[in-house]
């Protein structure tokens, strides 16, 4: 029996290609070439991507063989999954292998909007030394609102209610049992608003989700409110959040994502209370490692699922 292709479109480690190389032909492509793609997709038994990669009907159409696409990462946002289904090609993410490092991203740019440390560096590396200029505020004692109590949102709870901070969080998809044993207070949407100081985004980018915060959700934050979105861009409306960070209603952003990416044109980027960052949630070695690793196991698995490997 020939060996199945694995086409990978997207940089996964070499321990995670090695795993596929021992049972499987491994093909390599760079998911944001089209042409590319689409060609040496035509072969493929499983289609590996990271988030370099829109799966979408066009590629389907392109792939006979396909029988499953495995998503390394979290969000099948650049996945067509209605489109799979209709192709018969399984999906399937990695969804617990980023959540620790998508944590500890957010306490560092929630802590680092508290105490303006990206600001303070650049002052300092300008020969200044003014340290009254950077006053800031304790996270101890101040209202946490967590958007979105999936895993990631409940490893936040963790690690920022160890800051003494009260923790309150909504997720309609979360009984009020479960949020109360993950550590929160269930509340609404409104009342999350209302009464966090440091809101913070753990939501899938869904027809759902886009655009849930925008200018009249903004409009019933706390005035001052910091808020961090490690999560995905679009979720939070970015002209809305643009014009409520210029007039105080928001008094900072720390922003990992945005609603296209890289963000050239978004009317964030020019704020001084904006602090972005190039979608780095998963960029940690552990997170890669994990990712990639899962990514190469569930391949396997579908391939074996299919009769595709052999005994
Ligand atoms: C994810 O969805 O896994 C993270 O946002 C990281 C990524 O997109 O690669």
């Amino acid at each position: 029996m020939p060996r199945p292709v694995v086409l990978v479109s997207d940089p996964l480690p070499d321990d995670a290609l090695d795993l596929l190389r021992a049972a499987c032909e491994v093909r390599r492509t760079d998911g944001g070439d089209r042409t590319r793609l689409l060609a040496a997709v035509a072969d493929a038994s499983v289609l590996v991507v990271r988030s370099g990669t829109r799966v979408d009907r066009e590629v389907f159409a392109h792939a006979p063989l396909l029988k499953g696409v495995v998503r390394a990462g979290v969000g099948l946002d650049n996945v067509d999954t209605a489109a799979a289904d209709g192709a018969g090609v399984s999906v399937a993410n990695t969804p617990a292998a980023n959540a620790v490092s998508v944590a500890e991203l957010t306490v560092g740019l929630a802590v680092a909007l508290a105490r303006h440390i990206p600001e303070a560096a650049q002052h300092v590396r300008r020969g200044e030394w003014n340290r009254s200029a950077f006053k800031g505020g304790e996270l101890a004692g101040r209202t946490l609102g967590v958007l979105g109590l999936g895993r990631i949102g409940r490893q936040v709870v963790r690690r920022l209610a160890a800051f003494d901070m009260t923790v309150l969080a909504h997720d309609p998809y979360v009984a009020d049992d479960d949020c109360r044993r993950a550590g929160a207070e269930p509340v609404t949407l409104g009342e999350l608003l209302a009464r966090s100081d440091l809101l913070t985004v753990h939501l899938p980018r869904t027809a759902e989700t886009e655009g849930l915060i925008g200018e009249r959700e903004l409009a019933l934050a706390k005035p001052g409110l910091h808020l961090v979105n490690t999560a995905r861009g679009g979720i939070v409306d970015e002209d809305a959040l643009a014009r409520a960070l210029k007039d105080g209603r928001v008094a900072a952003a720390a922003l990992d994502v945005f609603a296209v990416e890289p963000p050239r044109d978004s009317p964030l980027l020019g704020l001084p209370n904006v602090l972005p960052t190039p979608h780095l949630g998963a960029g940690t070695a552990e997170a890669q490692h994990r990712a990639g690793h899962e990514a190469a196991r569930i391949a396997l698995r579908m391939l074996e699922s299919r009769g595709l490997l052999e005994a």
